[in-house]
């Protein structure tokens, strides 16, 4: 975090890279815990790797003791100053002891060792990544020191009972005084970052695991007592994600213990320290009673996430922390697979790259934009980005897909065999996988150094003559702060040549002998190029990017009769999706313009309409097929945002959507779906909800007035929370009226529940209009609401601000001003926070004039303060920027 006080704010450069002076072989800590204080004890095995002084990260750190060797140091032998403990030592190797105490009941930033929960019910538990580790100790707090750990818990028996960290235990027993102790020491090297410990009043659930190598394993995920009862989802996520990267990579588990632990209190969405993951609740606990369907897949995605950094970030590291995405990127990806494998691959493969469109793209085509790797930064937490995840996931696809399933999986080995136990970089990754496959993977570096999503053109020209179809592919990337020059990639564009009966022809390059498959992956490899097909029958619609094989942004002028075809017989299920999506961007340009019968128009809601009466699609591609680009994505389409004029175009076509379906078929549909309403959770389940919901959005577009009763009535009967909340949302944007009662209700129903309280305090954040602001602030003085808890702020605040935009970009500025207020008073309490909230922000440039000016005006102000923290400021500096 920021250091308002002790640390100075600098650059740090990838180029200027130096490895450790000294390495540590073992560390053993003892913790003597306490809420209000804890003392430290730190004793480091070092030896010297380069002739220069021992240097230790420490702040926020009350030093009560320094000795080397068994000798104590004192005043005048070490420097203490920003943030560094320097001590010059002669010899090779030394052993050097510190003494800490640190105050966890006021650490209100989450980083680092702090409370979570209340004085006398709450536990203790640790964040380090990124660099919270030296809020605990003195250390080299940087990835590329890896040791072995042991440590040695004390505290209170009775105020904690439950004391963890990670690696295996190596005995406990009690104390005098009715204190206890527990110890662990962790075979596997690691850096700082990966440590952790827990200790206070906690419940735990249970089983045992044999993994595919013959090692017993106990799991235990743990949570306080009133929300131990929703953890079986976790587990059985956990159990199914050991298992699938037994087979899918050979990976097994390398402990005999491995802890999760549930926390309300968490900045980010979990962490995979090593042996003891923990949770943000939020992607942890589910039942159907308070959780969504969305809910439950996210767990499952972030449980699988945490548990396969175990290889991917652990057993290999990063050298730095530009490196981030080599485990980031690399993890995203494995869990997407998983997902894919446990749930329906095409709709996981659309939520993805949904999610890719929605928050990487904006942040890439903005001030905030970065490459994969980023070359700089002021402030490591900020990179834990879209573009550092998602985009960094697109990447490792892209060079799966080179390889081909076996060639990845045979490179996948070959990188974890040969870097097990170090701390790597991209280069590394990209040359095992290279050497296990004979080829040279050097060309894709380039994705990870250069910031900006590239635009693809593709032009199509039919020659009937001589049977051909020329494919003429370009790229493009747009010039990106501090990047100027843009080089051209390998782009990998999958393909498919569709006739107008809804075929897909055999493909047959230029120069080649005989056709082959009727799909096929040509790569651009430079800033232009033209492919040639032979014996073309007649001119081909092509599908192009089949899968979204690479993250650019296609441009290609399709005529909407085109985009209907790929609509309806397209057979991959996310080109299929996408070209709806394409067809529906069209249309939306065709309603803003005026001209609401235009071909768009018209192709896009009966080619919809005609998916909404065929029974053989499955009802959760439906639902996403009847869904088209959101508010936030369409602002793309815009050249002067006008979000009220976005939404209020959208809806339009929404409703045009639901007139060409028509009132009578939207409500028959939605009571056969009702009836089959249950709590269950089969893959048929989830997506009956969802496209129950969609139904029900239409209808109320469609009738209003007949909407109104269904929804209320489904607030009423709902067997789960999907169902509920769907009814509330609905409502309460068509009848606000007549969604105060059963708001009320919830509010009541689910008082002391967090996760639940949570969707209360977003879906009214999310209403849209004019009274969002004052609707936001009224919430604000619920008794429920505060700014120290990260899940409320962003359920009130980051909701509000991240997706509400008619609310958020209201035309006088006021909503600029309010939050403006709001960070400040976030940043004081935790500097990671309000530098997420923050980037809501982020496209200030881009909006029409009034708003521009008025957004401007806040963000310079805010820019200008000297008071923030660097985590705040540094995003303020960069969004300034425009
Ligand atoms: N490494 C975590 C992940 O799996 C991210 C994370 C958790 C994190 N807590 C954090 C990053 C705090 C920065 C600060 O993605
Ligand atoms: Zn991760």
């Amino acid at each position: 975090m920021s250091d308002r006080s002790d640390t100075p704010t600098a650059v740090i450069r990838l180029a200027d890279y130096r490895p450790p002076a000294w390495a540590v072989q073992h560390v053993a800590l003892e913790f003597d815990l306490g809420i209000d204080r804890a003392e430290v004890h730190a004793t480091l095995e070092l030896v010297r790797q380069a002739d220069e002084p021992i240097r230790l990260n420490g702040e926020g750190l009350e030093l009560l003791e320094l000795s080397i060797d068994g000798r104590r140091l004192g005043d005048g032998e070490y420097i203490l100053a920003h943030g560094v403990l320097e001590v010059g030592v002669e010899g090779d190797r030394c052993t050097l002891s510190t003494r800490v105490a640190v105050r966890p009941a006021e650490n209100t930033a989450f980083e680092g060792l702090y409370l979570s929960g209340s004085r006398d019910k709450g536990f203790l538990l640790t964040q380090c990544e990124a660099e919270g580790f030296r809020h605990i100790t003195f250390y080299p707090d940087r990835p590329d020191v890896l040791s072995t750990f042991t440590v040695t818990l004390r505290a209170d028996k009775a105020r904690f009972p439950v004391l963890l960290a990670g690696g295996n235990p190596d005995g406990a027993g009690d104390l005098a005084d009715g204190r206890h102790w527990a110890r662990f020491v962790d075979p596997h090297p690691k850096p700082s970052y990966l440590f952790a410990l827990v200790a206070g009043r906690l419940e735990r659930i249970s089983q045992d695991y044999t993994t595919a190598d013959g090692r017993n394993v106990a799991l235990h995920i743990w949570a306080e007592a009133d929300v131990i009862d929703r953890c079986d989802y976790a587990m059985d996520s956990l159990v199914r994600s050991m298992r699938w990267d037994e087979q899918a990579y050979g990976r097994n588990y390398d402990l005999d213990v491995f802890h999760v632990v549930a926390t309300h209190d968490f900045n980010m969405g979990a962490m995979e320290n090593k042996g003891l993951n923990i949770f943000n609740a939020k992607y942890l606990l589910a039942d159907p009673d308070s959780s969504t369907d969305d809910e439950y897949r996210h767990v499952e995605a972030v449980v699988a996430h945490e548990y396969f950094h175990n290889w991917s970030g652990n057993r290999v590291t990063c050298r730095d922390w530009f490196q981030l995405s080599l485990k980031e990127g690399l993890t995203v990806f494995r869990e997407q697979s998983f997902s894919a494998d446990m749930n329906s691959a095409p709709l996981k493969r659309i939520e993805d790259v949904a999610l890719l469109r929605r928050a990487q793209f904006p942040e890439d085509a903005g001030p905030l934009s970065h490459p994969v790797r980023p070359s700089q930064y002021t402030e490591i937490n900020n990179f834990y980005t879209a573009t550092v995840y998602e985009k960094g996931s697109e990447l490792v696809r892209m060079i799966a897909g080179h390889l081909g399933h076996d060639g990845f999986r045979k490179g996948m080995d070959l990188y974890f065999e040969r870097h097990d136990g170090q701390a790597a970089t991209i280069e590394d990754y990209l040359k095992a996988l290279g050497d296990a496959n004979g080829v040279d993977l050097s060309s894709y570096l380039a994705w990870y150094g250069q910031a900006g999503t590239p635009r693809l053109s593709a032009e199509g020209r039919y020659d009937a003559d001589k049977r051909r179809y020329r494919l003429q592919l370009r790229q493009r990337t747009p010039a990106s702060a501090g990047q100027p020059d843009k080089h051209a990639l390998p782009v990998p564009v999958r393909l498919s040549l569709f006739n107008q009966d809804g075929t897909a022809l055999p493909l047959r390059l230029e120069g080649e002998a005989a056709a082959g498959a009727n799909e096929r992956t040509v790569v651009l490899n430079s800033p232009e190029q033209t492919f040639v097909f032979e014996d073309v029958a007649s001119a081909p619609v092509p599908s192009l990017l089949r899968g979204f094989s690479a993250p650019v942004i296609l441009e290609c002028e399709y005529a909407p009769a085109e985009l209907a075809l790929l609509l309806r017989h397209d057979a991959d299920g996310f080109n299929r999706w996408d070209a709806g999506q394409q067809l529906a961007g069209l249309a939306f340009d065709a309603f803003r313009d005026g001209a609401p019968g235009g071909a768009a128009v018209l192709a896009w809601t009966k080619a919809v309409a005609g998916l909404f009466g065929d029974a053989s699609i499955d009802d959760a591609l439906l639902a996403e097929l009847l869904t088209p680009p959101g508010e936030i994505e369409l602002v793309e389409r815009q050249p002067e945002r006008d979000p009220e004029r976005i939404r209020a175009v959208r809806q339009g076509l929404l409703r045009a959507l639901a007139q060409t379906i028509g009132s009578d078929a939207l409500k028959a549909r939605y009571q056969a779906l009702h009836a089959q309403a249950n709590a269950g959770l089969t893959a048929a389940d989830q997506a009956r909800r969802q496209l129950k919901r969609r139904v029900l959005d239409l209808l109320s577009l469609a009738d209003a007035a007949g909407s109104v009763p269904l929804a209320r009535q489904q607030y009423e009967s709902a067997p789960s929370m999907t169902d509920r909340l769907a009814a509330l949302s609905t409502l309460a944007v068509t009848d606000p009226a007549a969604a105060d009662e059963p708001l009320a209700h919830f509010r009541k129903r689910y008082d002391g529940n967090a996760l639940a309280l949570d969707k209360w305090f977003a879906a009214q954040a999310q209403l849209p209009g004019d009274g969002a602001l004052a609707r936001i602030q009224a919430l604000e003085d619920d008794p429920a609401f505060t700014l120290k808890n990260p899940n409320r702020v962003q359920a009130l605040i980051g909701t509000f601000a991240r997706v509400n935009p008619t609310g958020f970009h209201r035309p006088d500025g006021a909503a600029y001003r309010w939050l403006a207020d709001r960070l400040v008073a976030i940043d004081a309490l935790n500097p990671q926070v309000a530098a997420r909230v923050a980037t809501a922000f982020n496209g200030w440039k881009r909006l029409e004039p009034a708003r521009r000016e008025a957004a401007h005006a806040v963000v310079a102000e805010l820019a200008g303060r000297k008071d923030l923290s660097r985590d705040l400021t540094d995003i303020l500096a960069r969004v300034a920027l425009g």
